[in-house]
């Protein structure tokens, strides 16, 4: 199976073997099976957040576990559940067509709901963890469904158990969120500030933060099914007070946001904007003209060349600032 229309970065690999996954049912079947379930896998939602820099080896899990409902109306939240396969953006619009808000912020991120709390997606002040209230898993070593509650996913920035102890040890079949009620507005992000600002609506409805995250997210992210990414190439970096003062002597002007704890999270984008990277290339593989922080396929782009970007781009802004970058998305 060609993987190229499989990933949003557009990247050339090829899967051998791909299964489709509709139920834990299938889950087992493919356990069971002795042809195929010893070999390794990958388990691909959107392949939105991947980097595919050869063939994945083994037998690739393409989860399209589907269906959207209502568990739950109480009197403090509304519990959603959604199959993993379903696409993240369809159901923050379906809920918001429902009248459950909630979701608004996270408006237009690609990729599937069963990948949005393995990298704990976030956006405009709200990650998934802050509307999270279970998931239900297959243990691919046992082949039994599991159902961890938001302690047991240990999520963090871009991070939860997934990515660690459990990483390729499970499959994620369902979500469930719990949307708060009363619903609370989250407007605290700069970009949104200046919506308010801007139209003098001080108290927005959702669909209104839905929409304005639309529109910035359009504004500056370039659109997968036109250009190839995986949207932030790197995380923030989080540094200590001591290490902030440090690359504010370097340069005043760096974007940093105080942590409760007493640390510091930098903007990586302006870190790369600051090192001229903004539109530039390296063969295929360039950085996007609009958020530095985005790495896009120019066209025939390898995964190979897209790490040699990468690589460039960490080099230089460890030179200049002192800070190494980590990679955001999945290098396979
Ligand atoms: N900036 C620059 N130059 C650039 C890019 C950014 O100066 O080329 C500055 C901006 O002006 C702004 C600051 O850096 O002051 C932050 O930029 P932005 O608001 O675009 O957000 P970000 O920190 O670059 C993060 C997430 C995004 C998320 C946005 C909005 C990470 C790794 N990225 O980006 O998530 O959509 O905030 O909340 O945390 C993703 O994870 O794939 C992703 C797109």
């Amino acid at each position: 199976v060609n993987l190229r229309a499989l990933n949003s970065f557009a990247l050339p690999a090829v899967a051998r073997r791909m299964v489709r996954i509709r139920s834990e049912a299938d889950v087992r079947r493919v356990l069971d099976d002795p042809a195929i379930g010893r070999l390794p896998r990958l388990v691909l939602g959107g392949g939105s957040n991947l980097v595919f820099t050869r063939d994945p080896a083994g037998v690739v899990l393409k989860v399209e576990v589907a269906g959207m409902r209502l568990l739950q109306a109480n009197d403090d939240a509304w519990i959603v559940e959604a199959g993993a396969g379903e696409s993240w953006h369809a159901l923050v619009e379906w809920t918001l067509a429902q009248d459950w808000p909630g979701l608004e912020n996270l408006a237009l991120i690609p990729g599937t709901v069963g990948a949005a709390p393995v990298q704990n997606i976030g956006a405009y002040g709200v990650e998934l963890t802050d509307r999270f209230e279970s998931l239900d898993a297959v243990d691919l070593v046992t082949g039994r469904t599991v159902t961890l509650d938001r302690a047991a996913c240990r999520f963090g920035y871009r991070d939860s158990v997934f990515k660690g102890a459990l990483a390729g040890k499970s499959l994620i079949t369902r979500v469930r969120l719990r949307l708060p009620r009363p619903w609370v507005p989250v407007l605290g992000y700069q970009d949104l500030e200046r919506r308010v600002a801007e139209t003098g609506i001080t108290a927005p409805d959702a669909r209104t933060i839905f929409d304005w995250v639309c529109a910035i997210r359009r504004d500056k992210l370039p659109d997968p099914a036109e250009i190839g990414n995986a949207g932030s190439f790197f995380k923030n970096p989080v540094v200590t007070a001591e290490q902030c003062r440090d690359i504010i002597g370097r340069d005043p002007h760096v974007v940093h946001y105080p942590l409760p704890d007493g640390s510091f999270k930098l903007a990586a984008g302006w870190l790369i904007d600051a090192c001229g990277w903004k539109g530039k290339s390296i063969g295929h593989a360039g950085v996007h003209d609009r958020q530095a922080l985005v790495l896009v396929n120019r066209g025939e782009a390898s995964g190979a060349e897209v790490l040699t970007l990468a690589r460039a781009i960490q080099e230089s802004v460890y030179g200049r600032f002192g800070i190494r970058l980590e990679p955001e998305p999945a290098v396979v």
